[in-house]
C-alpha cells in the first residue's frame, strides 16, 4: 500500500539482544520534504536510519519507502536512496574525482567520467577534483560525502549528523544546497544535534531511548511542550540564583549571554517564583519564546526520569 509519501513506516522496532534500541516508531515524510531528526546520544537516530534504508531488517513493524515495502524490499530500496553515514567514509590518500569515481564504478553509473565531472561541477567542487581527500577541511568533506551519496539520482536522502564539526558558514552552505535539492523534488531525513538545523527543517520528530517523543513542525513541536518562559535581564546575587532554581514550578535555569532563561509549565507558580526578582530594581523579568532547546531538554530529562 503506498500513500504517496516518501517514507511512511508504523511501529518500526529493532531489539539488540534484548535491548529495544527503536521502540514502535512511526513516522511519515512527504515527498520533497526535509525532515529533521533529533535526540540525545544513543537514542536511536542511527538505527532507525538503517532500518528506513534498509541496512537493517526491523523486527516488528512495517511501511513503505519510496512506496517499497521496507522489509521485503530492501535491496530495491537501497538502491533509490542515498545515505550518508555519520562518520566519514572515504580514501583520504585519494582525490575528490578518485573518490567518486570509485562511487560511480560501485554503482555501476555510465559514462563514468562524465557523471562524475557533473556532480563535481553541480557542487561546485571542480576547482578542488585533484585534491587528496584526507587534506580536505572539514566542509570540503562534507561536500564531498553529499556528492557522493546524490551522484546516482537518489529520491531519498538519509543524512546522519552530515555537519558534526563543520564550521557555521560551512554548515549553512551545505543547508541552502539540502534546500535546492529539496526544491528539485529530493526527500531528507537529517539526523543532528544543532538547534538551527533543526529549525531549517520543514518538520522535525525528537527520539529519546528509542520512542518518537514529538513530531512537527518546530512551533508545533515548542508549543506541545506546554512550556514557558521567562528571560531575567541583570545579575543575579548566588543567593537569588540558588532560591530560583529551588522554587517550586521552575524547571530549567539557564545563563544565556547576559540573561538568564527561567522555564516551568505552571505560569502561576513560574510567576510566584520570579516575584522577589521583578520586585528588584536591578533586574528586568520578561516573558519570553520558549527555545527549542529549552523543550529538547525537557525531553531529555522526562525520557530520563521514565527509564529510571
Ligand atoms: N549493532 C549494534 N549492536 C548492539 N547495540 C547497538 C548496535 N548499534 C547500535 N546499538 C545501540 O543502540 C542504541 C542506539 O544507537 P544509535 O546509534 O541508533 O543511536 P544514535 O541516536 O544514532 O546516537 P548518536 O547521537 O550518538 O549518533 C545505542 O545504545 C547503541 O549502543
Ligand atoms: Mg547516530
Amino acid at each position: 500500500m503506498s500513500t504517496g509519501n516518501a517514507i511512511d513506516v508504523r511501529g518500526l522496532t529493532k531489539r539488540f539482544g534484548t535491548r529495544t534500541v527503536v521502540d514502535n516508531v512511526d513516522l511519515s515524510v512527504a515527498t520533497g520534504e526535509i525532515v529533521g531528526f533529533l535526540g540525545p546520544n544513543g537514542s536511536g537516530k542511527t538505527t532507525t536510519i538503517r532500518l528506513i534504508c534498509g541496512l537493517l531488517t526491523a523486527d516488528a513493524g512495517e511501511g513503505t519507502v519510496l512506496g517499497l515495502d521496507v522489509r521485503q524490499q530492501s535491496a530495491e530500496i537501497k538502491r533509490q536512496v542515498g545515505y550518508m553515514t555519520q562518520r566519514f567514509s572515504f580514501y583520504e590518500d585519494l582525490t575528490i574525482t578518485e573518490n567518486l569515481t570509485f562511487v560511480a564504478r560501485l554503482y555501476g553509473l555510465k559514462p563514468v567520467a562524465e557523471t562524475v565531472a557533473k556532480t563535481l561541477d553541480g557542487l561546485g567542487l571542480t576547482s578542488r577534483r585533484d585534491q587528496l581527500a584526507g587534506t580536505l577541511s572539514g566542509g570540503w568533506k562534507q561536500r564531498l560525502a553529499l556528492a557522493a551519496c546524490i551522484m546516482h539520482q537518489p529520491k531519498l536522502l538519509l543524512l546522519d549528523e552530515p555537519t558534526a564539526g563543520v564550521d557555521p558558514k560551512a554548515r549553512r552552505e551545505f543547508w541552502d544546497e539540502i534546500h535546492r535539492l529539496a526544491g528539485d523534488g529530493l526527500t531528507v531525513l537529517v539526523s543532528t544535534h544543532y538547534m538551527d538545523e533543526a529549525e531549517r527543517c520543514h518538520r522535525i520528530g525528537y527520539i529519546a531511548y528509542g520512542r518518537m517523543l514529538a513530531t512537527g513542525t518546530v512551533d508545533e513541536v515548542v508549543r506541545g511542550s506546554g512550556l514557558i518562559t521567562y528571560v531575567v535581564h541583570g545579575a543575579l546575587t548566588p543567593a537569588q540564583l540558588r532560591e530560583l532554581a529551588a522554587a517550586d514550578g521552575v524547571e530549567q535555569v539557564a545563563p544565556f549571554g547576559t540573561t538568564l532563561h527561567v522555564v516551568g509549565t505552571d505560569k502561576a507558580k513560574l510567576e510566584a517564583a520570579l516575584a522577589p526578582l521583578t520586585r528588584d530594581k536591578g533586574l528586568r523579568v520578561e516573558p519570553d519564546e520558549t527555545s527549542l532547546e529549552d523543550v529538547f531538554i525537557k525531553f531529555m530529562t522526562s525520557a530520563q526520569d521514565r527509564a529510571a
